[in-house]
């Protein structure tokens, strides 16, 4: 007999809808959960199981998931065979038989689930100590961990090798395949959260506080990562790349970068002009290197925004906002503007606050583009030449 059948058909007509509903959306969530990211081939769900910590959170859920369908087999089971088996017959009067005072099913029913949830919460600390604890983490992977201190700001990350003669890149965190990267995360302002799905969970930066955690991944390519605490106006404009790199490109990224002095640009060339920009400044402005670190360039040892040492070598601006060509495209406007063009950003317009005019002409930022580019590693040593393009 069908349960709605004594509703008017109005009621009835909706009682389907919302069927219909529910299930569309069950689809949905059933889709979303399984869907599969085309090139790595991976759960989306689960990110990247050529990182160990993603390999470790599947190898937890298997056991769990095993579990929790046994479980609804059987409680299905006993529910629906109950239900058809002992059901109230026509004519029939007999009481229901009584299991009050049954000590034997009543420890069971406190046994059982003790059980399970015991099975749960070893499964669950194993699994947590194996990821937070560094030395565990990287015993299982080859070669010496990397040591990289992270430091997030409003709205920029910056990436320092401390082993490797502090060797830093701003935004984009280069990393070997198949090692031990031992991230040493902080935040210079507000609370951040370092978060790249596809090399594991979520790492709090929090100010006045050192975290150490360690990551890895088995496969070159890039990897996208982003902010994900709530931390003012860009927090949706606080990216990163994680360039994963194979052992001989690493080697000679490097190799390359603890060798690194900016270059000398001729005298008289836009270069040199713009270089005399990025160091004094121009009209009043303030110079760029006053926040800005430049590997070898006297002067330039700002950290109060992120280090711009192989600036040409990167791919993106504005911690991941543009890629590419829009990130080449833009630089002019995000010299002279960089707040008009992300909400909350701390580095200056280069505008006389009283008048609203440009305080470098036309010339100057064409000058001081040009030097920016010569900012760059040495082709054997670019990396985004080394990972297959996306
Ligand atoms: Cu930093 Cu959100």
């Amino acid at each position: 007999m069908n349960t709605f059948s004594h509703l008017p058909a109005h009621l009835w007509r909706q009682g389907n809808l919302h069927a219909m509903r529910a299930a569309a959306l069950f689809a949905c969530g059933a889709g979303v959960a399984f869907a599969q990211d085309k090139e790595t081939r991976n759960f989306l769900f689960l990110g990247d199981l050529a990182s160990r910590y993603n390999r470790e959170v599947w190898e937890m859920s298997i056991p769990a998931i095993i579990m929790s369908i046994l479980i609804a087999v059987a409680t299905s089971w006993a529910l629906f065979y109950s239900v058809i088996k002992f059901r109230e017959r026509k004519g029939e009067v007999r009481e229901p038989a009584q299991f009050h005072g049954n000590n034997v099913l009543e420890i069971a029913l406190i046994a059982v689930p003790f059980l399970i949830v015991t099975v749960l919460a070893i499964l669950t600390v194993r699994t947590m100590v194996r990821i937070n604890n560094p030395d565990i983490y990287a015993k299982s992977l080859r070669g010496e961990p990397v040591q990289v201190d992270v430091l997030a700001a409003q709205f920029w990350w910056n990436f320092t090798y401390p082993q490797l003669g502090n060797i830093a890149n701003g935004n984009e965190m280069v990393m070997p395949q198949g090692r031990a990267i031992r991230t040493n995360i902080t935040s210079r302002d507000v609370m951040h959260q370092f978060w790249a799905p596809n090399i594991g969970g979520q790492r709090a930066a929090i100010p006045g506080v050192q975290k150490e955690y360690t990551l890895d991944i088995e496969r070159p390519g890039i990897y996208q990562g982003n902010c994900t605490q709530l931390c003012g106006p860009s927090h949706a404009n606080m990216r990163y790349k994680v360039v994963v790199l194979a052992e001989n490109d690493w080697n000679a990224f490097v190799t390359a970068a603890r060798a690194y002095r900016a270059p000398v640009p001729a005298p008289g060339s836009s270069e040199a002009r713009g270089q005399q920009i990025f160091l004094q400044g121009k009209n009043g402005s303030p110079s760029c290197a006053g926040c800005h670190r430049v590997q070898g360039l006297q002067g330039a040892a700002g950290l109060a925004g992120p280090d711009l040492s192989y600036f040409a070598s990167r791919n993106t601006l504005g911690a991941g906002m543009w890629e590419g060509e829009a990130a080449r495209e833009r630089l002019k406007e995000w010299i002279l503007n960089s707040p008009g063009l992300k909400p909350g950003s701390l580095m200056p317009a280069y505008r006389n606050v009283q008048t609203g005019k440009s305080l470098l002409s036309e010339q100057d930022l064409d000058d001081l583009e040009a030097y920016l580019l010569t900012l760059k590693l040495p082709p054997a040593a670019e990396y985004w030449n080394k990972v297959p393009s996306r």
